[in-house]
């Protein structure tokens, strides 16, 4: 989400003539996107905002914006208290007014355009799969292969340590013409793969005017139909929002990357009880179940959380052991970390104690993820290059060619996959 807000903020800097740059040195205005998810995010975002004091010392006429959740959480005023010198605070209920903040630069006669940068700071504390920056302007050379299409924002749910719904606020859909026609504009800057996003993405919902309603599926499947599209995905669904209908329109649609992201948090029905998760143990591998009935070749990934409130050693087991049965290609793993007030408890686990189910939680996915890795040599696999030296497969595993081949960016490509090297494929392209 995070990522995709940075790159909206990007695109209206562009639409004022300014263009990114990674040269601190070089930039008029500087943007901190900060996330609040866990303490560590948000703390990673308050040091990066007292490192830009210097910057802000030597350029005192740039414009230095903090934006975004954390931004939302600690508020303008505490912001601006702590760090007198951030010229405009934006929270991320309010990412909309940014544009009205923008300086004005090109009423600037002694600024001319090939002078005009901003930089672009992004802190997540997700580590993140795809890379954080993408050229945000259809006149740079190389538009990415791969765009993200925000069709909700917020979330509606309360699973009981979680911040969003206090910062982002409560679910709202994009209208579906809104959602297609940013999809039709990012096709036509060369995007071939769409990444549609929100918090519970498949609990999207559009009542239009006429009283007709358009779901997840249907929405799915008109994107999925528009010309020059190669791959649409979608993130992050929740286990409580899919129907027979979207089953029905994966299995139909093999444009759909065969590859869900699906957060389980853990594999304990107490646990997810009390994170008020709304779905047990055996429904969740029943939405598992029904992914690979619809596409047996599908992988599925998850997140999970350790040491939640309570978790005692045999609920933790309970996460070990879903790894195997769910056969997850992948899972991000998190410390629990106090966000909310919910029963007012502190973790019951010191920080050693995390650390070491984090250790054998990773030590597990890590296991299970060469397994799944392994078991694709030898397939013939059609790749999706991002860039000369990698690209993805339907189910999202990221493939290197052999030595000395290289890859079309944006240019489908079948690949006999030949090995694993680390946590990729490595594969050669075949007729
Ligand atoms: N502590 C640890 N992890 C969290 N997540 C969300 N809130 C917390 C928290 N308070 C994780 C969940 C979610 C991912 C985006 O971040 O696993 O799926
Ligand atoms: Fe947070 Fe739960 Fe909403 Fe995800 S579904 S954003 S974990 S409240």
């Amino acid at each position: 989400m995070n990522e995709a807000d940075s790159e909206r903020i990007g695109r209206s800097f562009a639409a004022r003539g300014f263009e990114l740059t990674d040269s601190l040195k070089a930039a008029d205005a500087v943007v901190i996107n900060t996330c609040t998810v866990r303490q560590r995010a948000e703390d990673k975002a308050i040091s990066q905002i007292g490192r830009l004091r210097k910057w802000k010392l030597a350029r005192p006429d740039g414009k230095l914006f903090v934006v975004g959740c954390a931004a939302e959480k600690l508020g303008r005023k505490y912001i601006r208290n702590r760090f007198p010198f951030v010229d405009e605070v934006v929270g991320a209920k309010s990412l909309d007014k940014i544009e009205a903040l923008l300086p004005d630069f090109p009423t600037l006669p002694d600024f001319p355009p090939e002078n005009r940068h901003s930089v672009q700071k992004h802190t997540t504390g997700q580590p993140s799969p795809l890379p954080t920056f993408r050229p945000p302007t259809p006149r740079l050379p190389d538009s990415p292969v791969s765009a993200f299409i925000t069709i909700m924002r917020g979330c509606s749910l309360k699973c009981s340590y979680c911040i969003v719904p206090a910062v982002r606020g409560e679910a709202s859909y994009l209208a579906p013409e809104e959602i297609l026609a940013e999809a039709e504009a990012k096709i036509a800057e060369g995007a071939k793969e769409l990444i549609l996003l929100g918090q519970t993405v498949n609990s999207y919902r559009y009542e239009g005017k006429d009283g007709a309603a358009v779901s997840f599926p249907a929405l799915l499947k008109m994107a999925a139909a528009l010309p020059g599209l190669a791959r649409l995905r979608f993130m992050s669904p929740h286990p409580l929002f899919f129907t027979d209908e979207f089953f029905r329109v994966f299995r139909e649609n093999p444009r759909i990357g065969r590859y869900i992201h699906l957060p389980v948090q853990s594999g304990s029905d107490r646990i997810l009880k009390a994170m008020r998760r709304g779905y047990t143990r055996a429904r969740y591998l029943d939405i598992v179940a029904k992914i690979r009935e619809a596409a047996p070749d599908a992988a599925v990934s998850t997140d999970f959380i350790v040491g939640y409130p309570g978790e005692t050693e045999a609920d933790f087991r309970e996460s070990l052991s879903l790894i195997g049965e769910a056969g997850f290609s992948f899972a991000y793993c998190f410390k629990y970390s106090r966000r909310t007030d919910e029963r007012g408890l502190e973790p019951d686990l010191d920080e050693a104690g995390m650390d070491e189910r984090l250790e054998r939680l990773l030590a597990e996915v890590k296991k299970n993820s060469g397994a799944i890795l392994n078991a694709r040599i030898g397939r013939i696999e059609e790749v999706l290059p991002e860039s000369r030296d990698f690209g993805r497969t339907s189910a999202n595993f990221v493939v290197r060619p052999e030595r000395g081949a290289e890859l079309e960016p944006g240019a489908l490509v079948r690949m006999e996959i030949t090995g694993v090297v680390r946590n990729a494929l490595k594969g050669r392209p075949v007729p």
